[in-house]
């Protein structure tokens, strides 16, 4: 079996940090979406990875390279502009071949991994598996009416009026029947090639499609809400370690992770945290749930159920909590009496009435 990973797209949700950076990167426990998503792959023994990529090419073969740090080996493969996810497997066809194979969603995080779902597929072979959740509101997804044995009846992508609580997870396994059916569909009203549409011409052709509800944790990172819900679901699972310095001053609690080289003084974490290389934080209040990138400086500040992005500073503001702060970005407190605020397009502020 084969994997296709989608790491192309625009991210317009995930703005602003999808300006300066491809959303598959956002970091959760500090580790880029898009890392979690090859570890789970090859946990599946899949070691040819193919992965789609737009305009931000070069950044992304910057972090994961040729996938030998995970095992896998990656081949890139371009597409002009994010043209939906079936236009992702049709331009896929020469590298995919005649394999079966897993699609995943590079922006989808599923930290319990999808073992189980892919041994049904592989004992079963039906020409497309997918897999499923239910959620309280399924307008945003795929939505999917299945019959009592897990046989797919009908699929659509985002309806208004949705017939089903079933999301489609953004996990799907094909056999080579899918090749056709990308072919046979036209462009949705949203100008894209959908894969809904794909797997529901399948159904329509009377191939196989069946479907698993999935019990693990889900969570598509598509927006700012759902990074740091994830991130904190990761968290919860952190084990403490110390590699780098932690003063006499400073007290930890809970699940703490100090990264090679950071030096924490006179501070209080309360984990879980993750602290990355290289950062410093003093005088300062930290935590629960916060995940603090490389080469940060968090000074007189506190900060909980939060991210930080490498080289981000802080110093003199407390009380921030579920903020997202973005790479190299400066937030610190100034004695003027005024706010100033030098911020990007699309980007959020919230401040204490
Ligand atoms: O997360 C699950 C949902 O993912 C499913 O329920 C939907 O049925 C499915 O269409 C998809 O919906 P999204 O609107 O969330 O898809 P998005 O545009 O965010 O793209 C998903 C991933 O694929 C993301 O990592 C970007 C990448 N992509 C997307 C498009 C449209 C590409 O690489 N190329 C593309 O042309």
């Amino acid at each position: 079996m084969k994997a296709l990973v989608l790491s192309g797209g625009a991210g317009t949700r995930l703005r602003p940090f999808s300006y300066s950076m491809s959303k598959q990167l956002i970091p959760i426990a500090n580790k880029p979406v898009l890392e979690h998503v090859l570890e789970n792959i090859r946990e599946l023994g899949v070691k040819d990875v193919g992965i789609i990529v737009g305009d931000r090419a070069a950044e992304i073969s910057a972090v994961v390279g040729d996938g030998g740090r995970f095992g896998i080996r990656l081949t890139y493969i371009r597409q002009d502009r994010p043209r939906g996810l079936a236009h992702c497997v049709a331009i896929a066809r020469d590298y995919l071949a005649d394999d079966d194979f897993v699609m995943y969603l590079g922006d989808n995080m599923l930290p319990d991994g999808v073992r189980g779902v892919a041994e049904e597929f592989t004992a079963r072979r039906p020409a497309a598996h997918l897999v499923v959740q239910r959620v309280p509101d399924a307008r945003s997804f795929g939505v999917v009416e299945t019959d009592t044995n897990g046989g797919v009846l009908r699929l659509v992508e985002k309806p208004s009026v949705p017939r089903s609580d079933l999301a489609l997870v953004g996990v799907y396994f094909f056999t080579s029947a899918i090749h056709q059916a990308v072919t046979a569909i036209r462009p949705s009203s949203r100008g894209e090639l959908e894969i809904t549409d794909a797997v529901e011409w399948l159904v329509r052709q009377g191939a196989e499609v069946r479907a698993t509800e999935y019990s693990g944790y889900w969570k598509d990172t598509g927006r700012v809400e759902d990074v740091l819900e994830c991130n904190q679901q990761l968290l919860d699972k952190l084990k403490s370690s110390t590699a780098g310095d932690v003063d006499v001053g400073s007290e930890l609690t809970g699940q703490v992770v100090v990264g090679p080289g950071a030096r924490v003084v006179r501070s209080r974490i309360r984990g879980p945290v993750v602290i990355g290389a290289g950062t410093v934080v003093e005088d300062s209040q930290i935590g629960p749930y916060v995940s603090v990138g490389r080469d940060c400086v968090l000074r007189d500040s506190g900060l909980s159920h939060s991210i930080v992005l490498d080289g981000a500073s802080v110093s003199q503001v407390s009380g921030l909590h579920l903020s997202v702060i973005g790479r190299s970005a400066i937030v610190r407190a100034t004695g003027s009496g005024q706010h100033r605020l030098v911020v990007g397009d699309h980007t959020r502020v919230e401040v204490v009435a």
